[in-house]
């Protein structure tokens, strides 16, 4: 891409004023400049990228840890620190997608950043739903511990379907 810019550019600049020539080591080190601030940018979004599904797959490894108890109405109370972990990670979610991270390897949807409002609505909705859940699990109540794990579920999923492309 900035390859493209300065070649569309800076050549048909030189054809119509000659006698100003750009200088090519000029033009070389710009051009290594912005080879190296572009790459590097790329690099980083790659890293943001990667990272955050790292930790999305995380949350969904805890609710798959948690599944079985719910359904079983045991002992949630041992599950406060999955359930920690679940919101920490939500409270982190708008953060993991800046602007920029919109490409490469990645399932976000434009949406998440034309409609950011929505977005970190649906991110606080999620971490609400945690926090109920962790209250509820603290408390020792299992079905309440179920119902708001059914809820924090559909929370995630609700996200999903609108800022995530299948
Ligand atoms: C505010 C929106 C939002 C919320 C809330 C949210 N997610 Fe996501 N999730 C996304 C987006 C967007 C992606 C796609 C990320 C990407 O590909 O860069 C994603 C990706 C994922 C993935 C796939 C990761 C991968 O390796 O590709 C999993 C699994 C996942 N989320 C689980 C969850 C779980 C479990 C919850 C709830 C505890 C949750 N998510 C809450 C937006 C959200």
């Amino acid at each position: 891409m900035p390859v493209f810019t300065l070649t569309r550019i800076e050549l048909p600049m030189a054809k119509c004023f000659p006698s100003s020539r750009p200088k090519p080591r000029f033009l070389m080190l710009g051009l290594a400049l912005l080879l190296g601030a572009g790459g590097g940018a790329a690099w980083a979004q790659a890293d943001v990228i990667a990272a955050r599904k790292a930790s999305m797959k995380r949350m969904s490894e805890q609710l798959e840890v948690m599944k079985p108890v719910m359904e079983a109405r045991g002992d949630v109370s041992a599950l406060a620190t999955r359930v920690a972990d679940i919101a920490e990670i939500l409270a982190s979610v708008p953060s993991r997608f800046p602007t920029g991270s919109d490409s490469g390897d990645t399932k976000a949807r434009p949406t998440i950043w034309s409609d950011r409002a929505g977005f970190e609505k649906a991110a606080e909705t999620t971490l609400a739903a945690a926090q109920t859940l962790r209250t509820a699990v603290q408390s020792g109540d299992a079905s309440a511990s179920a119902a708001a794990f059914q809820a924090l579920g559909g929370s995630c999923v609700g996200c999903h379907r609108g800022y995530r492309s299948r």
